[in-house]
């Protein structure tokens, strides 16, 4: 599949920004969304809408069935052992507070360490936090490098007895920079470590296979995925899940229920209380589908041709300073513009068709160390191309203009 066709494939870049083309660059943020997934969240709603594993009715089954079908194709995306090993929840954050809960419940005593990064984003340090002051634990971070990079060598000297888990991220929302995950995780077998990865931003760029990474439990995003909204997975080892209480409670994940005990589910349903996400689980198959169709290593090579280029023309002009220069990244370019806040950067680019986002993205603890409140973000997804990157360093030129 060529580029244009990808785009193609995006209705929303039929819509005109301020009488523009619109460039997209906030994937990182959240990606949009493909015809196919559309288009099947509105057959799904038009022919085969039910609530799902409660009755016994033919729309139910079909619902249930097509949901469950989902959990298999994901399943196979990620080369997961188990079927079971994959829960539906409504965001990567979810995910993460679900493993802070179940696993710090039964196995996060006082004085116990939680190791985490300086590179990490709220959803993969609030959850944490909210752990730590529970349960009287202490959270370590891992100091960056120059590069703003994770390097094993600092993730060692953190390690102790008391080292319960190993919490981090695959790839930085703010640096693009990829995290050296199979040493860090091979590193934690050897002192029976669970490590947790934090794969929001690693999913959409890199191919995914949990048998091969053996980490113990990985949080996704299905928006930042070419997927629904509302709707993330939690990949979590069936020997942890299958220990672990369940995070909520209600309907659909109960075995029994008396008026002095309960009991519940077997994993995965025990963590999907609630009516669940149905037509956006669905759907996501179709997400899944393009993905494989288009070839996961075609995409990372097409995204990193279009970093690439952007990066040596933000790299010509001295004005920008680029934060984070890890040599391993992917998708993410942030940076500065002298004398210009980051907001009125995104503003301004605005007026051109640009979508960049403006912050901390999230990421407070980084940004203190870098001694930088925000910055600019430029996130590439599937259907950025070169001309994109030209638009974008035109409007940066117009910004500088303007403040000038
Ligand atoms: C690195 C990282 N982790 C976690 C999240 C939260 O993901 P979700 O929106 O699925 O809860 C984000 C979202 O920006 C992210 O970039």
């Amino acid at each position: 599949m060529k580029i244009n066709e990808i785009r193609n494939n995006f209705p929303i870049f039929k819509t005109k920004i301020n009488g523009k083309k619109l460039v997209y660059l906030d994937s990182a943020n959240s990606s949009q969304k493909p015809k196919t997934v559309i288009d099947r969240m509105t057959y799904f709603y038009e022919n085969e809408y039910s609530n799902i594993g409660r009755s016994v009715h033919s729309l139910a089954v079909t619902a249930t069935n097509k949901f469950e079908e989902t959990r298999d194709m994901v399943q196979k995306f990620i080369n997961a052992k188990h079927r079971e090993e994959i829960i539906f929840t409504k965001g990567a954050t979810e995910s993460i507070n679900l493993v802070a809960n179940s696993f710090g419940e039964k196995f996060i005593n006082e004085g116990d360490e939680i190791i985490l990064t300086e590179l990490e984003h709220h959803s993969n340090y609030v959850p944490w936090h909210y752990l730590r002051k529970k349960r009287k634990a202490n959270i370590k971070f891992v100091k960056l490098d120059e590069n703003l990079q994770i390097n094993v060598d600092e993730v060692k000297k953190l390690i102790s007895n008391k080292t319960k888990i190993i919490a981090l991220t695959h790839l930085s929302n703010v640096t693009g920079g990829i995290t050296p995950l199979k040493e860090i995780i091979d590193l934690a077998k050897t002192k029976n470590i669970p490590v947790l990865v934090d794969g929001t931003q690693g999913a959409p760029h890199l191919k995914l296979d949990m048998l091969a990474l053996d980490c113990d439990f990985y949080a996704i995003s299905c928006h930042k995925l070419y997927g629904p909204n509302g709707l993330g997975i939690l990949y979590g080892k069936k020997k942890w899940l299958d220990q672990f209480e369940p995070y909520q409670g209600g309907g659909g994940m109960i075995d029994e229920v008396k008026k002095d005990n309960i009991t519940y589910a077997e994993t995965p349903t025990k963590f999907e209380a609630g009516t669940m996400q149905t037509a956006e689980v669905v759907a996501f198959g179709e997400s899944i589908k393009l993905l494989e169709k288009i070839g996961l290593k075609k995409i990372k090579d097409h995204e990193d041709k279009v970093l690439n280029y952007g990066l040596e023309m933000l790299n010509k002009d001295n004005s920008i300073n680029l934060v984070g220069t890890p040599k391993n990244k992917a998708s993410v370019i942030s940076f500065t513009l002298k004398g210009i806040h980051p907001h009125d950067i995104a503003t301004i680019l605005d007026d051109d068709g640009v979508a960049i986002r403006a912050g901390h993205h999230c990421c407070q603890i980084l940004h203190d160390k870098i001694g930088i409140p925000a910055t600019a973000r430029a996130s590439i997804g599937i259907y950025n191309d070169n001309e994109d990157i030209d638009i974008l360093i035109n409007a940066i030129g117009k910004c500088k203009k303007l403040f000038s």
